[in-house]
């Protein structure tokens, strides 16, 4: 049985629906991303699982119980967002105590050591005196997070937490926030709209878009067999191809590229542009039928083949590679 369930919930707002009939379900211990553009809707069914909103119908089941109307105090999670929200007046460890304070059960001494506990567990003891201030972004988010978990939550809400942190702070931090949850094994729904986030983080991911699921599944399953173009297109970047059988997708990176003509199944195409991205180039390509086609390839490689603009190249497609959508009309 899993362990968080959200039932055919329906909400609208003003007249328009921002979550139609959505269900999903998750599992004790699951790191899920619910993924998907601005507007689609996360933030909304974040919020019903935290019963800051009532959903028009349907129902939200946790551990086996019908929490649909329950306040979101008597829930028992942890939340994070975009905005760390810490008291500016405080330092780092008074306002992790803050929250703790209000449980019953731990004397202050407990209190405390439960405190150092989880400001140890993000890596924050050091800077326990100081105020939130002096701290940087990631470490703000990380007094955030240390604050969420330290009440010992059912499961753990994340709505966009990484999203106001520069680039470098927020690839370490997914690790960070990855390895604890795995430490402590606590269930956890995140929302973001950033794929990349979404691939390394999660057991499974919930693919949103205009208030429905398009796709739920693992990252591997969600990048290699994505259900229809929308997934295709917001996960990684997809080719659409066209031969005489119908229109594929191919992923840039399944596509071998060559200066030297070879027999058959290799299709001739002009480098248009070549795009520098780090350790890798992707090669974009107009083919002799004005399909537009790129291709990922090894920074390396393209220094070895000279490869430049408007040279001919090969393409060799390999069928395995293909995807084929039923949805792929709209798309192309
Ligand atoms: N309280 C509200 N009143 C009216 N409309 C709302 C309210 N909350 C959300 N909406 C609308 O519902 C839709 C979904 O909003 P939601 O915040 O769930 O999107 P989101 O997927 O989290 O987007 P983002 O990535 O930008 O945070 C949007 O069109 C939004 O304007
Ligand atoms: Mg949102």
């Amino acid at each position: 049985m899993s362990y968080l369930k959200v039932e055919n919930i329906y909400k609208q707002f003003g007249g328009k629906a921002v979550l139609k009939n959505v269900n999903a379900d998750i599992e004790k211990g699951e790191l899920v991303c619910i993924l998907g553009p601005s507007g689609c809707g996360k933030t909304t069914l974040l919020r019903i699982i935290a019963g800051l909103e009532n959903p028009d119908q349907g129902k939200v089941i946790i551990d086996g119980k019908d929490c649909t109307n329950l306040a979101p105090a008597k829930r028992n999670f942890g939340i994070v967002f975009q905005s760390y929200a810490l008291f500016p007046n405080m330092t780092i460890e008074q306002n992790v105590l803050f929250g703790l304070s209000e449980q019953k059960k731990l004397n202050k001494e407990q209190q405390r050591a439960k405190a150092l506990e989880v400001l140890g567990l993000v890596d924050l003891l050091e800077h326990k005196n100081k105020y939130p201030a002096q701290l940087s972004g990631g470490q703000q988010q990380r007094t955030a997070l240390a604050r969420a978990i330290a009440l010992s939550p059912g499961y753990l809400l994340l709505d966009e937490p990484l999203s106001a942190l520069d680039a470098k702070v927020r690839s370490k931090l997914r690790l960070e926030i990855r390895k604890i949850q795995r430490e402590l094994g606590i269930t956890t729904i995140m929302v973001t709209h950033d794929q990349e986030e979404a691939l390394t983080m999660a057991d499974r991911i919930i693919v949103m878009n205009n208030a429905v699921i398009e796709q739920v599944g693992t990252p591997r399953t969600v990048y290699e067999n994505p259900a229809n173009t929308f997934v295709a297109n917001f996960i990684g970047t997809m080719n659409f191809y066209e031969n005489n059988t119908g229109t594929f997708g191919i992923r840039p990176e399944n596509i071998e590229l060559t200066k030297n003509e070879l027999p058959d199944s290799f299709l001739t195409g002009k480098v248009c542009f070549l795009e520098f991205k780090g350790a890798m180039v992707r090669v974009h390509n107009k083919l002799y039928n004005n399909c537009e086609i790129c291709v990922d390839l090894p920074a390396e490689k393209v220094r070895a083949l000279e490869l430049k603009e408007n040279d001919t190249v090969y393409l060799k497609i390999t069928d395995r590679h293909l995807i084929q959508y039923a949805d792929v009309q709209e798309a192309v």
